[in-house]
């Protein structure tokens, strides 16, 4: 998480940048192709925002908006290719069953179909940790930030001294299974695989079973010297955590990004896919640090919040988010995750000041154009906000 103090906007938010290259989406993205990558994995490619080069870290994610059902829905999406290949923008996704949106992308969206996404976000990149070698240990669809950032190192040359460890269930579920192979032929990636069981059509001969200490140490010798990245499903990430910390890794060298919000597993919303990126133990220190600053004087307080546009007043307590006391006023902002980190609910501070505990979903630049994330923002004093 990332806390901080937020004061509103002085001056309208343009983006200085000219030419071709742009670092925000805020708009529509024009599917160009899409290929499968296992039984249930694809990759979506979108032409660049309007024909310019969008600037992003390996890792990053976007927010997108589709309309399922005639339901507006967002969900978060890792950008799977390398900013060193900017002409290009894919994600790949894997389909949850009785999910929402993974399915109905699977089932609908095709080459042509313009959709709406708006990023990149996100912490969870090799570029904010610079290190001579790295660890990525993924599950599942967990490797795309991963393989961003695998694909990156490669690009740029970076690459001498990359372990990559991705989990599957079975061989036909390995993604980017040929471009692993190729990452590891020509660049030197030491990419290990390990299946709990085989395919119905195919013996695995590999490493079999979870990831355990003694395939770590066969793997990651070395893993105390490593940067190490993390992502996966929620018991993938736990087991993790576990063996690095068994294994005596550092955990300030220890990242991690989970798909699955933990609000939403306990509570059984739909937003599941949120993110949450972590920098080892530090940021659930800087979090309990920022709730000891402020907290004292936040429970007591009541401050009022204006929603300009809807022209409703309403009392907001010191522990409620301004999404929530919007909801209680009768306004529905459009929210996702609830947890800072999509962006969906970003919106202009207008006046006052806010505690703003995000976790990638809104960008510096943004904060200094006086946008927050009502739905991790609590009132400092009295505020307006253009909603
Ligand atoms: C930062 C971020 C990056 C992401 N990047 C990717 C990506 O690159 N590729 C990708 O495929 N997904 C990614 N996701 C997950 C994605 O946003 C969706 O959550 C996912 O596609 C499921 O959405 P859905 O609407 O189909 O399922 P929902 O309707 O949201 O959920 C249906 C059911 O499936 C469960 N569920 C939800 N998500 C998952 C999951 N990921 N694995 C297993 N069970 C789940 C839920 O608990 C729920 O019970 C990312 C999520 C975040 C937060
Ligand atoms: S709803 Fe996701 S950041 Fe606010």
């Amino acid at each position: 998480m990332t806390d901080m103090l937020v004061r509103p906007a002085t001056r309208a938010g343009a983006d200085p940048r000219e030419g071709a290259w742009t670092d925000t989406i805020d708009g529509p993205l024009t599917c160009t192709a899409v290929v499968d990558v296992t039984h249930d994995v694809r990759t979506f490619t979108f032409a660049p925002p309007a024909g310019r080069l969008l600037r992003f870290l390996p890792g990053q994610y976007l927010t997108f908006s589709f309309v399922v059902d005639g339901r507006p829905v967002s969900r978060c999406y890792t950008i799977s290719s390398a900013p060193t290949r900017p002409e290009l923008l894919e994600i790949t996704v894997k389909r949850v069953p009785g999910g929402v949106v993974s399915p109905w992308l699977h089932e609908h969206l095709r080459p042509g179909d313009v959709v709406e996404a708006s990023g990149p976000c996100g912490q969870f990149s090799h570029e904010l940790h610079p290190a001579d070698s790295h660890l990525f240990l993924t599950a599942g669809s967990g490797i795309t930030p991963a393989m961003s950032m695998l694909r990156t190192l490669c690009d740029t040359g970076a690459a001498a001294d990359v372990v990559l460890v991705h989990c599957a269930r079975t061989p036909d579920d390995i993604v980017y299974r040929s471009e692993l192979a190729q990452l590891s032929a020509r660049h030197g990636v030491a990419v290990a695989v390990l299946c709990e069981e085989d395919s119905p059509g195919e013996h695995w001969d590999g490493l079999r079973g979870r990831l355990d200490a003694a395939a770590l140490r066969q793997v990651a010798p070395d893993l105390r010297r490593r940067e190490v990245f993390t992502c996966g499903p929620p018991p993938f990430m736990a087991a993790v955590r576990e063996l690095l910390e068994g294994e005596g890794g550092d955990p300030r060298r220890a990242h991690e990004e989970s798909f699955v919000l933990e609000g939403a597993m306990s509570t059984g919303r739909s937003t599941a896919d949120d993110p949450s990126t972590t920098d080892g133990r530090a940021a659930a220190d800087s979090r309990a640090a920022a709730d000891d600053h402020v907290g004292a004087d936040r429970v007591a307080a009541t401050y009022r919040l204006e929603l300009r546009r809807s022209g409703r007043v309403v009392e907001c307590d010191g522990e409620s988010t301004i999404l929530e006391a919007a909801l209680r006023a009768g306004v529905t902002l459009p929210s996702s995750c609830e947890e800072g980190m999509c962006g969906t609910c970003k919106l202009t501070l207008l006046d006052g000041r806010v505690d703003m505990q995000h976790a990638g979903g809104i960008r510096p630049r943004e904060v200094a154009q006086g946008k927050i994330l009502p739905c991790c923002s609590t009132p400092l004093e009295d505020v307006v906000v253009d909603a």
